[in-house]
Parts: C-alpha cells; structure tokens; sequence
C-alpha cells in the first residue's frame, strides 16, 4: 500500500532526526509520500502562527503525522504546538511504550510497559485565577465521556498488543470525586476485558514501585498530570527521553513524535541521537498496519545497540547523526 503522511520537521534538531526516519523507513521499504509542514517557533516568528492552518488541514486530510520536536516562541499570546494539536485534533490519548534496549545504559533490563495518558483534560484544562491577590485556583475537570474512552483505548491497546495486565493509576483516596470517577469507570471498561488482569494503584505507591521493580507493570492508564509525570518518570528508567518513541492518538487522527526537546545545543551539527524519532515512526508503521516493516525497523534499532558499538555523542559515542542512521538501515 502506499500512503501520505503529513510531516513536521520542527526546529533545532528536528528536521535533522526526521530526515533520519524518513530514510529509515525508504530503506524498510514502505512506499510513502510526505507532506511537509512547519510548525513551531521559527514558524511563529516568520508568519505570526506556531501552528498553521494548513498543517492542521493536512493531519486531517492524511489522519497520520510524524512530528520533529517544537520549540514554543518565548512570550505571551503564543499557545503551544502540541496542545494546539492535540485540541485541534483532538489526541485525547498519550502512549508511550517504555522498553529496555540492550546496550543503552540504564539501571535496569527487563523494562517493558506502556503508559497511557488522558491528553485532554484534569488539571491541564487551562482554568485557572487569582481568587484575591495571593490565592491562585486551579480546575481540574474530569468527565465520565474522556475517562470511557481513555480506559477503553488502553484496554483495547493491551488486548491488540497481546498485553496481560491493565493498572488503573489514581489518587481516588483523596479527590474523592475527581478521581473517584476516573477509577469507577476504568473498573467498568475492565469488566468488559475479562482475559486482562487488572490492578489498581496509587499514584504515588506506583512511583515507588516503578523505581523499585519496574517489571511487575505491564499497561497503566492514568490521567493527565499523573501520565506526564510518570511517562517522564519511566523513559527515565531505560536510558531517557532520547529513546523513548511518543504517540498522540485520537479516533480519527494520530501524531507521532519523539518526546525529546529541540536541543538547540545540537542542532544544524548532525550530532543528534535519531533513536527515539525512528522508534516513533516505527509506532507508525503499526497504527497504519504496516506491521512487518515496524517489527522490522524496532529489531534494526535493536541490533544496533545491542551488536555494535555505534552511538551518537549522547550515549558516550561519536557517530554523526547521519552515520549512526546508515548504521541502522545496513542492518534492517
Ligand atoms: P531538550 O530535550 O531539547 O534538551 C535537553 C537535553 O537533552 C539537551 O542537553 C539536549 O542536547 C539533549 N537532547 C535532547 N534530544 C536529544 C537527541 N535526540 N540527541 C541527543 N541529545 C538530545 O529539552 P529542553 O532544552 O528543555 O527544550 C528545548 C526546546 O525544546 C524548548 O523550546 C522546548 O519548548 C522544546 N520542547 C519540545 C518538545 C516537543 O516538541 N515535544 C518537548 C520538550 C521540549
């Protein structure tokens, strides 16, 4: 099959490290067309908009993106990339697979989960003031409708991906109501994934137990605070944002993209670690079905670290960004 994907190259390292998954995914063989949109803060200071229209036509048009890092432009008035997106487009949910990979640094082996955050709402709906000079309130909203879908799109995630277990991820023992709802209704969805086992934890027991044995989680579905935290919390456990792929996923569209930043200490240098926009774009490959190619790029990254020394600077090495690519597609 062939297909049109929308691509965001994004600043500093961005089209860098695109430009890598691209080649990546030519020599993997999947016939794609990209549409290329920029979009973040050398966007906003040339037209006035971190976000153009047309992008957000495009992702609508192609419902696949593959996006560089964005840089938000300092200054009020500016909202940024990914929470425009995300709106627009509504990506109501956050996946992140979290994977040990041999070779690459980290304090632990046998890591293999996925964190699913709700994208759209608890304390990140934007609702905040000043009640008096010195009291700041903030909302945090969560409805019945976002806590169904995000529990159902993590349950259906573990049973597509052959997962065993679904944690629901709360703090219902003290906001009673807010998160009350949240594990309510994910104990729902659960009920209608009797093949899935299913455990409860509080978020910060689950911090503890990530730190202490990160293998005993498999899926955890959490809201939106807790998800960024934690997606953070457990990149961190196998070696950092730089390896960590991204998805932002709604039922019409979906956005790929590495979590990293746009290093602008990198870029232009062809110095920048490709590994985590090609393992995202690999997550591509699987939403669009092209699951051959997927496995076949994951096990490419795989080996490269596992059998060779080739590493870019962050990981001790000094491969290019260029270098360690090719060192990639020789072995797909
Ligand atoms: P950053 O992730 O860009 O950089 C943090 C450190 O990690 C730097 O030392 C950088 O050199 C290194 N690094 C990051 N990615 C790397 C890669 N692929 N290879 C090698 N080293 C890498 O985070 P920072 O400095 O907080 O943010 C810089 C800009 O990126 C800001 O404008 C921020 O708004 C934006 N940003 C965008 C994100 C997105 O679009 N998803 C996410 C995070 C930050």
């Amino acid at each position: 099959m062939s297909f049109t994907i929308t691509l965001i190259p994004g600043d500093g390292i961005g089209p860098e490290v695109t430009d890598a998954a691209r080649e990546v995914l030519q020599a993997a063989g999947v016939d794609l067309t990209w549409e290329v949109h920029g979009a973040g803060a050398a966007v906003a200071e040339e037209t006035g908009n971190p976000c153009p229209e047309a992008l957000v036509k495009s992702i609508q048009r192609n419902r696949v993106a593959l996006k560089g890092p964005v840089g938000t432009p300092i200054g009020k008035g500016f909202r940024s990339v990914n929470v425009t997106l995300r709106r627009a487009l509504d990506l109501y949910a956050c996946v992140r697979p979290v994977r040990s990979l041999v070779g690459v640094p980290s304090r632990y082996e046998n890591v293999d989960l996925v964190v699913v955050r709700e994208n759209t709402e608890g304390l990140y709906s934007g609702l905040e003031h000043m009640v008096v000079p010195g009291v700041a309130e903030s909302l945090k909203i969560v409805t019945e409708r976002a806590c169904q879908r995000i529990s159902e799109f993590a349950y259906r995630h573990a049973r597509t991906n052959h997962r065993k277990r679904v944690t629901i991820v709360h703090k219902a023992n003290i906001m009673k109501l807010t998160d009350g709802l949240f594990l309510d209704v994910a104990r729902r969805v659960a009920q209608k994934f009797p093949e899935l086992e299913t455990t409860e934890a509080i978020v910060d027991a689950c911090s503890m137990q990530l730190v202490r044995d990160p293998s005993r989680y498999d899926v955890l579905v959490m809201d939106n605070l807790y998800g960024d935290i934690l997606s953070d919390l457990t990149a961190g456990l196998v070696g950092g944002l730089g390896v960590v792929p991204g998805a932002n996923i709604g039922d019409r569209c979906a956005v790929f993209e590495a979590v990293h930043g746009s290093a602008p200490d990198l870029a232009g240098k062809n110095l920048a670690n490709p590994t985590a926009v090609v393992l995202s774009s690999a997550l591509m490959l699987h939403y669009m079905g092209e699951r051959d190619a997927a496995r076949r790029v994951e096990r490419a990254v795989e080996r490269v670290y596992a059998e060779t020394d080739a590493r870019t600077g962050d990981l001790g090495g000094n491969l290019t960004t260029t270098e360690f690519t090719r060192r990639i597609i020789a072995l797909l």
